[in-house]
Protein backbone atom coordinates (compact mmCIF):
# COMPACT_ATOMS: atom_id res chain seq x y z
CA UNK A 1 0.00 0.00 0.00
CA UNK A 2 1.54 3.56 -1.17
CA UNK A 3 1.12 6.38 1.26
CA UNK A 4 1.10 9.70 0.37
CA UNK A 5 0.68 12.71 2.26
CA UNK A 6 -1.61 15.50 1.04
CA UNK A 7 0.21 18.39 -1.10
CA UNK A 8 -0.39 20.67 2.05
CA UNK A 9 -1.25 19.40 5.77
CA UNK A 10 -0.44 20.32 8.96
CA UNK A 11 0.51 23.67 11.05
CA UNK A 12 -0.31 26.55 9.74
CA UNK A 13 1.22 30.56 10.02
CA UNK A 14 -0.46 31.00 13.00
CA UNK A 15 -0.01 27.79 14.93
CA UNK A 16 3.63 27.57 14.38
CA UNK A 17 4.16 31.80 15.10
CA UNK A 18 1.80 30.76 18.76
CA UNK A 19 4.05 28.01 19.18
CA UNK A 20 7.34 29.56 19.07
CA UNK A 21 5.85 32.20 21.33
CA UNK A 22 4.94 29.93 24.14
CA UNK A 23 8.41 27.95 23.82
CA UNK A 24 10.15 31.21 24.30
CA UNK A 25 7.92 32.47 26.92
CA UNK A 26 8.66 29.38 29.28
CA UNK A 27 6.62 29.29 32.92
CA UNK A 28 3.27 31.14 31.14
CA UNK A 29 -0.11 30.27 31.47
CA UNK A 30 -2.39 30.10 28.51
CA UNK A 31 -6.10 31.98 28.95
CA UNK A 32 -7.93 28.44 27.48
CA UNK A 33 -6.01 25.62 25.53
CA UNK A 34 -3.47 27.78 22.95
CA UNK A 35 -4.13 25.28 20.19
CA UNK A 36 -6.86 22.58 19.27
CA UNK A 37 -4.27 20.05 20.43
CA UNK A 38 -3.82 18.48 23.74
CA UNK A 39 -0.75 15.90 22.76
CA UNK A 40 0.81 19.53 21.84
CA UNK A 41 -0.65 21.12 24.58
CA UNK A 42 1.27 18.13 27.15
CA UNK A 43 4.05 18.49 25.38
CA UNK A 44 3.91 22.45 26.07
CA UNK A 45 3.76 21.71 29.71
CA UNK A 46 6.07 19.40 30.50
CA UNK A 47 8.86 20.70 28.40
CA UNK A 48 8.14 24.65 28.99
CA UNK A 49 5.99 24.88 31.86
CA UNK A 50 3.26 26.53 29.92
CA UNK A 51 0.14 25.56 31.69
CA UNK A 52 -3.29 26.12 30.71
CA UNK A 53 -6.37 27.94 32.36
CA UNK A 54 -9.84 27.34 31.83
CA UNK A 55 -10.26 31.38 31.83
CA UNK A 56 -8.83 34.78 33.23
CA UNK A 57 -10.75 33.76 36.78
CA UNK A 58 -8.57 30.46 36.51
CA UNK A 59 -5.04 32.46 36.05
CA UNK A 60 -4.33 32.20 40.01
CA UNK A 61 -1.14 33.27 40.86
CA UNK A 62 0.60 33.48 36.83
CA UNK A 63 3.03 36.12 36.36
CA UNK A 64 2.69 35.66 32.50
CA UNK A 65 -0.33 34.84 30.36
CA UNK A 66 -0.47 34.33 26.73
CA UNK A 67 -3.71 34.30 25.24
CA UNK A 68 -4.45 31.63 23.21
CA UNK A 69 -4.37 31.49 19.01
CA UNK A 70 -8.40 32.00 18.69
CA UNK A 71 -8.19 34.94 20.75
CA UNK A 72 -10.44 35.90 24.23
CA UNK A 73 -13.51 37.78 25.11
CA UNK A 74 -12.71 41.71 24.71
CA UNK A 75 -13.41 42.51 28.00
CA UNK A 76 -11.58 39.64 29.49
CA UNK A 77 -8.51 40.61 27.78
CA UNK A 78 -8.93 44.57 28.78
CA UNK A 79 -9.48 43.56 32.41
CA UNK A 80 -6.18 40.98 32.21
CA UNK A 81 -4.09 43.94 30.67
CA UNK A 82 -5.13 46.19 33.74
CA UNK A 83 -3.38 44.00 36.07
CA UNK A 84 0.12 42.92 36.73
CA UNK A 85 0.36 39.92 34.68
CA UNK A 86 2.35 40.15 31.47
CA UNK A 87 0.98 39.70 28.45
CA UNK A 88 1.46 37.53 25.90
CA UNK A 89 -0.46 38.13 22.82
CA UNK A 90 -0.39 34.76 20.74
CA UNK A 91 -3.52 36.04 18.73
CA UNK A 92 -3.25 34.75 14.90
CA UNK A 93 -3.09 38.01 13.38
CA UNK A 94 -5.68 36.20 11.05
CA UNK A 95 -8.14 36.26 13.87
CA UNK A 96 -6.68 39.67 15.03
CA UNK A 97 -8.49 41.18 11.58
CA UNK A 98 -12.26 39.87 12.15
CA UNK A 99 -12.23 41.52 15.38
CA UNK A 100 -11.20 44.41 14.09
CA UNK A 101 -13.67 45.10 11.13
CA UNK A 102 -16.69 43.55 13.81
CA UNK A 103 -15.74 46.38 16.29
CA UNK A 104 -15.43 48.86 13.29
CA UNK A 105 -18.58 48.12 11.31
CA UNK A 106 -20.96 47.61 14.62
CA UNK A 107 -19.04 51.18 15.09
CA UNK A 108 -20.63 52.55 11.87
CA UNK A 109 -23.85 50.89 12.45
CA UNK A 110 -23.69 48.07 10.63
CA UNK A 111 -25.71 44.79 11.93
CA UNK A 112 -23.00 42.06 12.27
CA UNK A 113 -23.17 38.71 10.73
CA UNK A 114 -21.37 35.84 11.95
CA UNK A 115 -20.95 32.90 10.09
CA UNK A 116 -19.64 29.97 12.64
CA UNK A 117 -20.18 28.40 15.07
CA UNK A 118 -20.71 30.51 18.60
CA UNK A 119 -19.77 27.85 20.73
CA UNK A 120 -16.22 28.38 19.21
CA UNK A 121 -13.26 30.37 20.92
CA UNK A 122 -12.38 32.51 18.54
CA UNK A 123 -16.33 33.28 17.30
CA UNK A 124 -17.14 34.19 21.03
CA UNK A 125 -13.76 36.58 20.55
CA UNK A 126 -15.11 37.82 17.63
CA UNK A 127 -18.49 38.69 18.73
CA UNK A 128 -17.37 40.17 21.73
CA UNK A 129 -16.03 43.03 19.15
CA UNK A 130 -19.25 44.30 18.60
CA UNK A 131 -21.53 46.72 20.36
CA UNK A 132 -24.73 45.53 19.56
CA UNK A 133 -24.96 41.52 19.88
CA UNK A 134 -24.24 40.02 16.43
CA UNK A 135 -26.29 37.34 14.59
CA UNK A 136 -24.17 34.44 14.41
CA UNK A 137 -25.21 31.26 12.04
CA UNK A 138 -24.09 28.28 10.47
CA UNK A 139 -26.87 27.91 7.92
CA UNK A 140 -28.68 30.14 5.91
CA UNK A 141 -31.95 28.68 6.70
CA UNK A 142 -31.18 30.33 10.26
CA UNK A 143 -31.14 33.53 8.65
CA UNK A 144 -35.07 33.27 8.07
CA UNK A 145 -37.32 35.98 9.34
CA UNK A 146 -34.70 37.63 10.80
CA UNK A 147 -34.93 41.57 10.67
CA UNK A 148 -31.67 43.09 10.22
CA UNK A 149 -31.89 47.24 9.27
CA UNK A 150 -30.33 48.62 6.07
CA UNK A 151 -26.85 48.05 6.52
CA UNK A 152 -24.97 44.41 7.70
CA UNK A 153 -21.58 43.10 7.46
CA UNK A 154 -20.95 39.93 7.26
CA UNK A 155 -17.74 38.19 8.15
CA UNK A 156 -16.78 33.94 8.75
CA UNK A 157 -14.80 32.08 11.37
CA UNK A 158 -11.43 32.13 9.92
CA UNK A 159 -12.01 28.51 9.33
CA UNK A 160 -15.09 27.55 7.52
CA UNK A 161 -15.79 26.54 4.12
CA UNK A 162 -15.91 29.27 1.33
CA UNK A 163 -18.91 27.73 -0.31
CA UNK A 164 -21.05 27.95 2.50
CA UNK A 165 -20.18 31.71 3.12
CA UNK A 166 -21.44 31.95 0.20
CA UNK A 167 -24.70 30.77 0.36
CA UNK A 168 -24.66 33.26 3.79
CA UNK A 169 -23.51 36.17 2.02
CA UNK A 170 -25.90 35.32 -1.12
CA UNK A 171 -29.08 35.20 1.03
CA UNK A 172 -28.28 38.56 2.68
CA UNK A 173 -27.40 40.47 -0.57
CA UNK A 174 -30.68 39.46 -1.80
CA UNK A 175 -32.44 41.20 1.35
CA UNK A 176 -30.98 44.24 2.53
CA UNK A 177 -29.86 46.97 0.93
CA UNK A 178 -26.27 47.48 1.92
CA UNK A 179 -24.39 44.10 2.47
CA UNK A 180 -20.55 44.82 2.86
CA UNK A 181 -19.21 41.15 3.03
CA UNK A 182 -15.36 40.39 4.64
CA UNK A 183 -13.91 37.55 3.83
CA UNK A 184 -12.03 36.22 6.96
CA UNK A 185 -11.34 32.88 6.01
CA UNK A 186 -7.63 31.90 6.41
CA UNK A 187 -5.26 30.97 3.39
CA UNK A 188 -3.80 28.39 5.61
CA UNK A 189 -7.52 26.52 5.66
CA UNK A 190 -8.26 26.90 2.02
CA UNK A 191 -4.85 25.35 1.26
CA UNK A 192 -4.99 22.15 3.19
CA UNK A 193 -8.57 21.67 2.00
CA UNK A 194 -7.57 21.85 -1.60
CA UNK A 195 -5.29 19.49 -1.04
CA UNK A 196 -7.58 17.06 0.77
CA UNK A 197 -9.83 17.44 -1.95
CA UNK A 198 -7.22 16.19 -4.49
CA UNK A 199 -6.11 13.35 -3.08
CA UNK A 200 -8.81 12.13 -1.68
CA UNK A 201 -10.46 11.77 -5.15
CA UNK A 202 -7.82 9.30 -5.66
CA UNK A 203 -7.50 7.67 -2.17
CA UNK A 204 -8.93 4.04 -1.27
CA UNK A 205 -8.59 5.43 2.54
CA UNK A 206 -8.06 8.35 4.20
CA UNK A 207 -6.57 9.37 7.75
CA UNK A 208 -6.94 12.63 8.89
CA UNK A 209 -4.72 13.76 11.85
CA UNK A 210 -5.79 16.47 14.70
CA UNK A 211 -7.35 16.83 17.58
CA UNK A 212 -10.98 16.31 17.53
CA UNK A 213 -12.09 19.46 19.12
CA UNK A 214 -10.29 21.62 16.11
CA UNK A 215 -12.92 22.91 13.24
CA UNK A 216 -10.22 22.97 10.60
CA UNK A 217 -9.34 19.42 11.37
CA UNK A 218 -13.24 18.45 10.99
CA UNK A 219 -13.81 20.60 7.97
CA UNK A 220 -10.78 18.50 6.19
CA UNK A 221 -12.70 15.03 7.63
CA UNK A 222 -15.83 16.44 5.99
CA UNK A 223 -14.23 17.65 2.77
CA UNK A 224 -12.36 14.27 2.84
CA UNK A 225 -15.27 11.39 3.40
CA UNK A 226 -17.25 13.42 0.74
CA UNK A 227 -14.64 11.98 -1.91
CA UNK A 228 -13.20 8.84 0.24
CA UNK A 229 -16.16 7.02 2.17
CA UNK A 230 -13.24 4.96 3.74
CA UNK A 231 -11.78 8.82 6.08
CA UNK A 232 -10.92 8.63 9.56
CA UNK A 233 -10.00 11.28 12.03
CA UNK A 234 -7.58 10.37 14.62
CA UNK A 235 -5.78 12.17 17.14
CA UNK A 236 -2.81 9.18 17.50
CA UNK A 237 -1.70 6.58 16.48
CA UNK A 238 -3.11 4.09 18.97
CA UNK A 239 -6.78 4.91 17.48
CA UNK A 240 -5.51 3.71 14.15
CA UNK A 241 -7.75 -0.12 13.40
CA UNK A 242 -5.48 -2.63 11.01
CA UNK A 243 -8.80 -3.31 9.31
CA UNK A 244 -9.09 0.50 7.69
CA UNK A 245 -6.05 -0.50 5.66
CA UNK A 246 -7.12 -3.97 4.24
CA UNK A 247 -6.73 -4.26 0.74
CA UNK A 248 -5.91 -1.09 0.05
CA UNK A 249 -3.71 0.39 -3.17
CA UNK A 250 -3.41 4.40 -1.52
CA UNK A 251 -3.57 5.72 1.94
CA UNK A 252 -3.74 9.24 1.48
CA UNK A 253 -2.85 11.45 4.81
CA UNK A 254 -3.67 15.21 5.89
CA UNK A 255 -3.57 17.11 9.30
CA UNK A 256 -5.34 20.07 10.62
CA UNK A 257 -3.42 23.21 11.43
CA UNK A 258 -2.94 22.55 14.86
CA UNK A 259 -0.99 19.02 14.36
CA UNK A 260 2.47 18.84 14.88
CA UNK A 261 4.79 16.99 12.76
CA UNK A 262 5.47 14.76 15.64
CA UNK A 263 2.26 13.38 15.53
CA UNK A 264 2.30 13.13 11.85
CA UNK A 265 5.26 11.12 11.98
CA UNK A 266 4.14 8.67 14.58
CA UNK A 267 0.71 8.09 12.74
CA UNK A 268 2.38 7.64 9.11
CA UNK A 269 5.40 4.89 10.93
CA UNK A 270 2.44 3.12 12.02
CA UNK A 271 0.64 2.76 9.14
CA UNK A 272 3.59 1.86 7.19
CA UNK A 273 3.98 -1.20 9.49
CA UNK A 274 0.24 -2.35 8.39
CA UNK A 275 1.56 -1.61 5.04
CA UNK A 276 3.90 -4.08 5.40
CA UNK A 277 2.19 -6.68 6.71
CA UNK A 278 -0.85 -6.28 3.81
FE1 LIG B 1 -4.54 31.48 12.00
FE2 LIG B 1 -5.51 30.34 9.89
FE3 LIG B 1 -4.01 29.04 11.48
S1 LIG B 1 -6.61 31.63 11.28
S2 LIG B 1 -4.36 29.87 13.51
S3 LIG B 1 -3.36 30.78 10.24
S4 LIG B 1 -5.79 28.20 10.43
Amino acid sequence: MEIRLAKNYGFCFGVKRAIEIAEASKNATTIGPLIHNNEEINRLQDNFNVTTAQGISDIGDAKKAIIRTHGIVKDDLAKIKASDIEVIDATCPFVTKPQNIVERMSNKGYKIVIFGDENHPEVKGVKSYAINEPIVVLREDELEGIRFGHKVAVISQTTRKVSEFLKIANYLITRVSEVRVFNTICNATFENQDAVRELAQEADVMIIIGGKNSSNTKQLYTISKDHCIDSYLVENEKELKMSWFENKKLCGVSAGASTPNWIIQNIVSEIETYSISN
